[in-house]
């Protein structure tokens, strides 16, 4: 099976920052971007440049920090849009437009009121405009899983031609269902005929909770772009999450065959930075970033991860930025865990007894405390063991 790259488009500091509540100052976004770069994110979607002379600024503040990534701004399809995005991008060492319009016909009647001609029209003047402009054009139709099939295949091959060299397909209303999704990805990049002059990219919000499974589904039909957030910060329910992607196809490379080249032990420090900036805290049991993703409480579990790692963990700690896996000691916890962890902190039992006795303590104060730390085993062992 032949190995194609996957282009990681973050999007955090643009659909990201349009989760209600999430607003970041310039030098905010530049942090963050550099976090980004560093973990080596192909592309970094940098703000709406037209939208506000904060979001100019700080895309243009992005561009001229960031030379590891490629920097991109979104604009709508008017010139104006495409004129102010170029000209944030300017500093950029590769940059990118972004120019999208809506292609269901919801959106077209009810939102634009626009003929489909129409629509079809203005995409291609904004993606020439943009092209005349930068060598890097994305082209979006937004609302794509809700728009009519042979309208995509129509507008995307005149896309294309008019210079497009990306063409995401987001399912902005996170309506799209895996199996559909996927489908839509495959039968438009085999039937649309100058597919092959465009890397396909997908785009998925979460109002289902499917926006990672939709993402994924996309890759295995011939995506090779995401565009996904850092936490699933973003619009509503938020976007594809994009440390979820990265290890999901890291972890299951046996049927993603596809290469990323993300530093992934900067998917935890980066998550915090985004969630301390934006205030937005990560659930506990979040996959991958959340606090529990890789603790361990029931005994059983314990015993096994003590004696072999992979029993219960497909991914190391390490291998995103945590420390360490963490056996948390609760009233689940076995004796193994509990015996492992007195030997971390140098207390040694001096026989079987010692040690029936000290778990037996243990678990009655489990039965009364939600977590039992390091201090409280210090004071439990201190009763039970007196230092002589
Ligand atoms: O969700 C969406 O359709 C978008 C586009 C602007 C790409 O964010
Ligand atoms: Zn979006």
């Amino acid at each position: 099976m032949a190995i194609d790259r996957l282009i990681i488009f973050d999007t955090t500091l643009r659909d990201g920052e349009q989760s209600p509540g999430a607003s970041m100052t310039r030098d905010e976004k530049v942090r963050i971007a550099k976090m980004l770069e560093k973990m080596g994110v192909d592309v970094i979607e940098a703000g709406f440049a037209i939208a506000s002379v904060g979001d100019f600024e700080s895309v243009r503040a992005v561009a001229e920090a960031v030379k590891g990534s490629t920097i991109c701004s979104l604009a709508r399809t008017g010139a104006e849009d495409i004129d102010r995005a170029a000209e944030a991008l300017r500093p950029a060492e590769s940059g990118r437009i972004h120019t999208f319009i809506a292609t269901s016909p919801i959106h077209m009647e009810y939102k634009l009121r626009m003929a489909p001609d129409n629509v079809v029209e203005r995409a291609v003047a904004a993606v020439k405009h943009a092209r005349n402009l930068i060598g890097d054009v994305e082209f979006s139709c937004e609302d794509a899983s809700r728009s009519e099939y042979d309208f995509l295949c129509r507008i995307i091959e005149q896309v294309i031609n008019a210079g497009a060299r990306t063409i995401n397909l987001p399912d902005t209303v996170g309506y799209g269902e895996p199996g559909e999704y996927g489908a839509m990805v495959a039968r438009l990049m085999n039937s649309v005929p100058n597919a092959d002059k465009a890397i396909f990219s997908v785009h998925c919000h979460n109002d289902l909770g499917l926006a990672v499974a939709n993402s994924l589904s996309a890759v295995m039909h011939g995506a090779r772009q995401v565009e996904c957030t850092i936490n699933g910060l973003g619009e509503r329910a938020g976007n594809a999450s994009l440390e979820e992607l990265v290890m999901a196809v890291r972890t299951r490379a046996d049927i993603f065959p596809v290469e990323v080249s993300v530093d992934a032990t900067q998917i935890v420090p980066t998550s915090r930075l985004v969630s301390s900036i934006t205030g937005f805290p990560v659930q506990p049991n979040k996959a991958i970033v959340g606090a529990n993703a890789f603790a361990h409480e029931s005994g059983i579990h314990q015993d096994g991860v003590l004696k072999y790692r992979e029993t219960y963990e497909i991914m190391r700690a390490e291998d995103v930025g945590w420390n360490a896996n963490k056996l948390v000691l609760g009233k689940h916890s076995g004796r193994a865990a509990f015996k492992a962890r007195l030997e971390e902190l140098g207390i040694t039992l001096e026989n079987q007894a010692a040690l029936n006795l000290a778990f037996t303590r243990f678990k009655e104060l489990a039965d009364k405390k939600h977590e039992i730390f390091d201090e409280d085993l210090q004071a439990l062992m201190s009763d039970v063991q007196p230092a002589e």
